[in-house]
C-alpha cells in the first residue's frame, strides 16, 4: 500500500536513509537547513507510519563562562602578559610594571603570571632587590590549555563525556579556574525504523493538503486527487479584537428581556427633571434631607422647570398641606411651587415613573399597567470603587386593582429568578413615597452570600391620589441600581471599571 507523506517529510526520510546510522537531531536540523521543531514534526510523521523514531539521551554539556568566553577572544592572562612582553621586546621587567602596563585586574595578573612560570616561559628573582620578571625561553608552543580552549571556537558547548584523556585533563585545569559552566542537556537521536530502512521509495507518494474544496473541485471531481487537511477543532482559534456590544449594554438588554418576558413596557424620561417629578409629586416634603445639595446636582440653566396640569400641581400640593383627599393629614407646612420648579439632575428613576403617573391620569389607561425603566441618575457622590455619580436605575412598577404586599413579593421573586438569583429575602424598609417599605435582598451563590439590592414598596395615597389611583387600585414599585449587579456577573471589584473600560476586560468578553 502507498504511504502519503507530506514533502519535507519525503525528503527527511530520503537524507536518512542516505545516512544509515542514527543522527543528532539538532545537528540534522542545521545541516538541512530548518528549525528543530519541523524536523522533530516530520519524525512524529514517520513514527505515524512506523517508518523512524527518535531516542533522548541526557548528556552533560561544558561551556565556557562569561570569563572564559574573554579568555577565548584575547586569549589566557598568561598568554596575554607574553604578547605584552614580547611586543615590547622585553625581556626583563618589574614586576610592579608589568602589572601596571598590563592593564589587569591584579588577581588574574598574579594567575598569569603563575602560569608563565608553569609553562616554563619566565623565571622570578628578588635578588636585586626589586622583583623582577626574565623571559627564559624564546621557544613559545602553544600550550595545551590554550588549544583546549580554542576549540570552543567552532562549537560553543561540548559533550563532557566525549572528551579526550587530555581534553579531561586540560578542562580540569582550566575549571579549577572557573572558566567553565556545566549543564544538563537532552539530546534527541533521530533514525528509521527497519521499515524506514526497508521501504522503497516508490512506496511513498506525496501527501497533498488542501484545506477547501471549491465548485470546480467537486464538479470536476479533482478533489479526489487530495487529501483534506484534517482540522483540530479542540484548538482555539486566533482571538478576534473586532467590536462589540459593552458589557454594561449587554446587562441593560438581558433585564429589558426579563422585564418583556414578564409583559412589562419600557418608559423613558427626561434626565433634567423638575424637583416637581424627582421629589414633591413622590410626597419628599420640601425640607427632606435628600433634597439637600450635598445629594441632588441643582441646574443653574435652566434654573426652572414646567410643571403640569395646574390642577394636578395642586393636588400635590393639598397632599403635602394637609393630605388632599388621600385621608392623609400631609405634612401640615406652606408648600412653595418655586422649589418644586427648581431643575435637577434626576436622582432617581422614580422621577420617570411619577411621570408615567401623570401621563396615566392624562390618558385615563385602564389597569393593570407594567411598566419599567433602566436609565441613567445622577447624585453627588465621592467616586470610590463602589460608587459612581452617574449610574444606572432599574425600576418596575404595577397599577392594578387589589394587589397587595404578596404581589408584590411574589413579583419580586420572579423578576429576581429571571435575573439569576433563587431566593430573595424582605425585609420592612423605609421611603418617603412608599408604605409599607421594604428592602430586598438576594442570595448569591458565588460568593454564598446575601446582598442588599433593592428598594421597594407600596405607593403611598399621598404619591396615587393625585392621579386618580385610588383604594382599591394600588401601584407596586420596586428599583435598583445596575451597577452593583454588573460588579457580579463581570467580577469586578471596582465599580468604576465599568466606565473606564480596562481594555483586557472588554478583550475577554464574548461576542
Ligand atoms: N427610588 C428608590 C431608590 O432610588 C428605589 C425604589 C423604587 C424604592 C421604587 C421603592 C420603590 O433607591
Amino acid at each position: 500500500m502507498m504511504i502519503k507523506l507530506r514533502k519535507q517529510v519525503i525528503e527527511i526520510l530520503k537524507v536518512l536513509k542516505k545516512k544509515k546510522t542514527e543522527q543528532l537531531a539538532s545537528t540534522l536540523a542545521k545541516e538541512l537547513s530548518i528549525d528543530y521543531i519541523v524536523l522533530m514534526a516530520a519524525i512524529n510523521d514517520l513514527i505515524d507510519h512506523d517508518l523512524g523514531g527518535f531516542r533522548e539521551e541526557e548528556i552533560n554539556q561544558i561551556l565556557l563562562n562569561d570569563e572564559g568566553r574573554f579568555y577565548l577572544e584575547n586569549g589566557l592572562p598568561e598568554n596575554q602578559l607574553l604578547k605584552l612582553m614580547m611586543e615590547n621586546d622585553v625581556k626583563e621587567i618589574n614586576m610592579e610594571e608589568l602589572l601596571t602596563k598590563s592593564k589587569l585586574d591584579q588577581q588574574i595578573f598574579y594567575v598569569g603570571l603563575s602560569n608563565m612560570r608553569k609553562n616554563g616561559w619566565i623565571a622570578q628573582s628578588k635578588a636585586s632587590g626589586e622583583n623582577m620578571v626574565f623571559l627564559v625561553t624564546e621557544d613559545f608552543q602553544e600550550t595545551e590549555s590554550e588549544k583546549f580552549i580554542k576549540t570552543f571556537k567552532t562549537s560553543p558547548t561540548r559533550d563532557y563525556s566525549k572528551l579526550s584523556k587530555n581534553e579531561l585533563r586540560q578542562f580540569n585545569l582550566l575549571n579549577k579556574r572557573k572558566l567553565f559552566t556545566k549543564e544538563k542537556k537532552t539530546q534527541r537521536y533521530v533514525f528509521l525504523t527497519s521499515k524506514g530502512k526497508t521501504i522503497k521509495m516508490s512506496e511513498v507518494s506525496e501527501l497533498k493538503h488542501i484545506s477547501k474544496i471549491t465548485p470546480e473541485m467537486l464538479s470536476s471531481g479533482t478533489w479526489k486527487n487530495y487529501d483534506i487537511k484534517p482540522f483540530d477543532v479542540t484548538k482555539p482559534g486566533p482571538s478576534l479584537k473586532a467590536g462589540k456590544i459593552h458589557p454594561l449594554i449587554r446587562l441593560i438588554n438581558e433585564i429589558r428581556e426579563v422585564f418583556i418576558s414578564m409583559g412589562f413596557t419600557e418608559i423613558r424620561g427626561p434626565i433634567v427633571e423638575s424637583a416637581f417629578f424627582n421629589f414633591d409629586a413622590l410626597f419628599q416634603p420640601q425640607d427632606h434631607p435628600a433634597r439637600e445639595l450635598q445629594d441632588t446636582f441643582y441646574l443653574e440653566r435652566p434654573k426652572f422647570a414646567k410643571l403640569p396640569e395646574k390642577d394636578r400641581v395642586l393636588a400635590v400640593k393639598a397632599t403635602h398641606e394637609n393630605g388632599g383627599d388621600s385621608n392623609s393629614l400631609g405634612w401640615r407646612y406652606q408648600w412653595n411651587e418655586k422649589i418644586a420648579k427648581q431643575t435637577v439632575l434626576r436622582t432617581h428613576t422614580t422621577s420617570t415613573t411619577m411621570r408615567y403617573l401623570a401621563q396615566f391620569y392624562r390618558n385615563k389607561d385602564k389597569v393593570p399597567v407594567k411598566v419599567f425603566c433602566i436609565d441613567r441618575v445622577f447624585r453627588n457622590e465621592k467616586l470610590d470603587k463602589s460608587h459612581l455619580a452617574e449610574f444606572t436605575q432599574i425600576e418596575g412598577i404595577v397599577i392594578d386593582d387589589n394587589v397587595n404586599l404578596s404581589d408584590l413579593i411574589g413579583l419580586l421573586s420572579e423578576f429576581y429568578k429571571k435575573m439569576g438569583f433563587k431566593k430573595i429575602i424582605t425585609r420592612p424598609g423605609f421611603f418617603p413615597y412608599t408604605e409599607p417599605s421594604m428592602e430586598v435582598s438576594v442570595y448569591y451563590d458565588k460568593l454564598g452570600e446575601w446582598l442588599e439590592i433593592g428598594g421597594s414598596g407600596i405607593f403611598r395615597p399621598e404619591v396615587t391620589y393625585p392621579w386618580g389611583i385610588k383604594n382599591p387600585t394600588r401601584v407596586l414599585a420596586w428599583g435598583q441600581g445596575l451597577e452593583r449587579i454588573a460588579m457580579l456577573y463581570y467580577d469586578r471589584k471596582d465599580i468604576r471599571d465599568l466606565y473606564i473600560n480596562p481594555i483586557k476586560w472588554l478583550r475577554q468578553q464574548p461576542y
